[in-house]
Formats: C-alpha cells, structure tokens, sequence
C-alpha cells in the first residue's frame, strides 16, 4: 500500500455538468512509478482526493485500488495549509521563509495523520508492505506500528532534511521524530539529508545511531526496534520523455515555439511551481543584470519562465507571486521591443507533452533553487536532450546536483557568479556541450523512478527478513 497525502488521480468534471464526475491519472513520476507494481501486487493506494468536506467512497481507476481520506475545511487550512506549508515546508527548506508555529496547526496534523494511518491499517493485509510519503505524513509510520505491528513499513521524504541546528526550532521536534522511526526504512533525497535525520535522532530523542541504524528505545531502555535511514534519489519517468523527445509532433511544436518567439539566437528556460524555495527571483535579476550590461539583448535572447499555481491560499505564496509577477512587468516594461519580449511569463501547468516541447525548444535550462529536496525538470530538460544539445545551469542546493555533476553548477545565491553561469552556458560550444549532456544523461538513464522504487522496496525487503532472521 501506498499512502500519500493526495491520491494520484485529480478529478475531471463532466463538462455537461449530468453524469459523475470522472477521474484522470496525475502526472508525475510517482504515479508512473509505482502504478504498474500496484496493479500487479494488488495494491491500494490511500491519500487525500483533493475537495474538501467531501466523502467519496474506495473505487478503482486503472486497475489501482483507491482509498480516499475525506478532509473537513477546517482541517485543509490547519493540517495541510497551515502545518504542512506555512511550518515544515519553510522550516525544511532551510528557513528561506519564516516557518509559523501554531498549537492549532500541530493539533490537526496529528488528527490528520491518524486518519490517514486508521484508514491504511483499516485495509491493508497481514504482512503487507506499506510505503508512506512525505512530509505531511511524518507521524503515520508510529501510528500504523502500534496499530499493526505486523507490517513492513517504508517512508520517504521527497523534501530535504534540515540540519538538526534549524530542526531545533520545531516545538514539536520529539514527536516528529519519533513518528519517523515507526518505519523500518526512512528514505532520503541525498546523503546529508539522511545524515541531518540520524543526527537530529540523536540529539532530540538520545537514540543511538550506528552507521545507518537508528537504535529505538522502549520505556525500560531495551531496543524495541531499528529503523534504517538511507539515501534514495528519486528520478522520472525516462522512457516517456523519451518517446515524446522523439515524436515529430512534439519536434514540430517545439520549432514552432521558436519561431513565435521570433527565432532568437537563444531560449532560455525556467519551470518551476511558484515557491519561494525556487529561486526564481535570483534568476529574474540576473537575466535583468545581463541585459543592462548589454550581455544580452532581447533580440537575441528570450526568457520562457513557466511558473504553476501552487498553495494559493498560503500567504507566502501570494505574496511571492505579486513579487515575482511586479519584477516581471518591470523588467519587460524597460527592456521589451515592439517586436521582442524579455520574458514569457506563464503562470500555468501545462501537460507533459508541451513540456517536453519547451525542452526542445530551450538551448539553457535554469534551474537556481534556493533548496529543493531533487528537481526533477532538471532530469526531464537532460533526458529530453536526445541530441545531447543545450546546457543546464543547476543550483548546488538542488538534490539532482548529486547525479548531474557536468551541469553548470552555481551557488544561485550569488549572483555574479548566476551571471557568468548563464554566459557560460549561453556561450557553450556544441563539442562541450555534447560531452556534457551524453554523461549526464547516461546517468539519468541508468537511473529512472522504477530503479529508485525498486531499490527501496528491494532495501526494504531486505532490512525485515534480516532483523526477524
Ligand atoms: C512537492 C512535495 C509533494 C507535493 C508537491 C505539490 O513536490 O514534495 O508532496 O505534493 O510539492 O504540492 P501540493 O501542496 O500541491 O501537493
């Protein structure tokens, strides 16, 4: 079983308004990853539906069995709003945004996460596996062993893991914890993040941690249990970005995009939900700064920066979107022609396949996050590249700078050095360039999201049969 806090189907309305409403797969490598496992193995998959104060009943879409948990409104701005983006998102992501502590918001997270571990336990068979995800569901994995202490239970955590210095700051940074070591395998983006856990295990909750094994403690001192934490960097769904990367459809749309943009020498590419952890001011001002320096003219260089909705009704995030939107209208306002526009801001979501052709068409992807758990457009941008053409310019905090080391890789923080990142790249010649992309994209193809599911539920396996052995 699988549990997350959405489901990975999102709702298409009928448009004469008659019949139910149906339901789509989510993009998304998770789903992609997990799906055909799930219908092989019988799973069910449990998590949020999106609406509020709705109730819709298990039901199967694509061969998955679908568990939705209803949640009041209350309980949207509370749990998922206040305690999951407006506390941990900020707090994990290194502070870049002031993390709110509310004993409201903490009430209801542990409400929130009882139901989703009630219904999990609820449904899942004697001995089954259970994969729980992310950051909203951190207490799941104590609540589901208590209640069943017969599973195999696996966490990841797509987000980073902040040193233990920041995590200090959580009132609640025990309980957290201790939800946490309820697994037997706690999957992590990156190393360090796997390393921030087992240090904050330690200093808040006295485990001993050796190597990768972090000791839990009953009431009598005894070990009760170890919980394994380890890296497991997460990937996409290489084979249809592939396939897409080929399709002459796309290939066209892409030269077509290029030639509305009036064919300039260089497209540069930003995609990104609008979040503060992104970065996309750092990039904004460093593309203002090139064309003030006459670096680069608007003739010949255009910025595509696609921003998704995200979190709307988080007060960050609508601040950070009229930030974003005002630095936008300035910079087109002073540098934009009749003819050429600085920047192409599109605050949509777009399907994969129009991605895909953006990909093609952007001969520089920026990816310049202030912190990211992995960022998966910048493996999507690599494994698009089938002509091992175009250059990335990925930020150190990102988690895919572990894999794509021939990158151009920059701390987005200081901007002279963005600067001369993005003339690097824009300067690039084809020879280094191939070089580049064939090793980084070797990488991602060795690497899909089946490979890191495997690996951990593989790792998962292992750790149970080992401990009851
Ligand atoms: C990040 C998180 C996911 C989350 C996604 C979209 O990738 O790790 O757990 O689902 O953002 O955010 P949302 O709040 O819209 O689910």
């Amino acid at each position: 079983m699988v549990v997350s806090n959405r489901l990975p189907v999102d709702r298409v309305s009928n448009p004469e308004g008659t019949a139910n409403d149906t339901w789509r797969r989510s993009p998304g490598g998770l789903v992609t990853a997990l799906a055909p496992m799930m219908t092989k193995s019988d799973g069910a998959w449990v998590g949020w539906h999106g609406a509020p104060d709705e109730t819709v009943e298990p039901f199967s879409h694509d061969g998955m069995d679908l568990i939705p948990v209803a949640l009041t409104t209350a309980e949207v701005e509370l749990y998922y709003e206040g305690f999951s983006n407006a506390t941990l998102w900020p707090l994990y992501h290194d502070v870049i945004a002031p993390p709110e502590f509310h004993r409201t918001w903490w009430d209801s997270y542990q409400k929130v996460n009882q139901k989703f571990a009630d219904a999990t336990a609820a449904r899942a068979a004697k001995g089954a596996t259970v994969w729980v995800q992310d950051y909203q569901l951190q207490l799941v994995p104590k609540m589901l062993r208590q209640a069943r202490p017969d599973l195999r239970i696996g966490f990841f955590n797509h987000i980073p893991f902040p040193p233990p210095e920041i995590y200090a700051q959580l009132p609640w940074r025990q309980a957290i914890i201790d939800g946490l070591l309820g697994a037997d395998l706690l999957g992590f983006q990156r190393p360090s993040d796997a390393g921030n856990f087992m240090r904050s295990a330690r200093r808040f909750l006295g485990a001993s941690v050796k190597q990768q094994q972090v000791h839990v403690k009953g009431p009598n001192g005894a070990t009760t249990h170890i919980a394994r934490a380890q890296a497991f960097p997460i990937s996409i769904a290489v084979e249809q970005i592939n396939e897409l990367a080929r399709d002459p459809k796309i290939l066209e749309r892409a030269r077509q995009i290029r030639h509305d943009l009036g064919n300039p020498k260089t497209i540069l590419l930003g995609v990104d939900r609008l979040d503060y952890t992104k970065g996309i001011r750092h990039r904004l001002k460093a593309f203002e700064e090139l064309l003030q320096d006459g670096k680069l003219s608007v003739e010949d260089a255009s910025l595509i920066q696609v921003a998704s909705p995200s979190r709307e009704r988080v007060e960050q995030y609508r601040l950070l979107r009229e930030e974003i939107e005002g630095t936008v209208g300035h910079i087109n306002g002073t540098y934009d022609t009749i003819q050429n526009t600085a920047i192409r801001y599109l605050h949509h979501s777009y399907p994969i396949e129009e991605m895909v052709a953006l990909y093609l068409a952007a001969d520089v992807m920026l990816v310049t996050a202030l912190r990211d758990g992995m960022n998966l457009v910048a493996k999507e941008y690599v494994t698009a590249r089938t002509e091992n053409t175009g250059a990335l310019v990925l930020s150190e905090f990102a988690g895919a700078a572990d894999q794509l080391k021939q990158a151009i890789l920059v701390n987005p923080h200081d901007i002279d050095w963005l600067k001369d990142s993005i003339m690097r790249a824009v300067e690039m010649t084809p020879r280094e360039a191939s070089k580049r992309m064939k090793s980084m994209r070797k990488q991602i193809l060795d690497h899909d999201v089946e490979h890191w599911s495997r690996s951990f539920l593989e790792a998962l396996d292992e750790k149970v049969i080992r401990d009851d052995s």
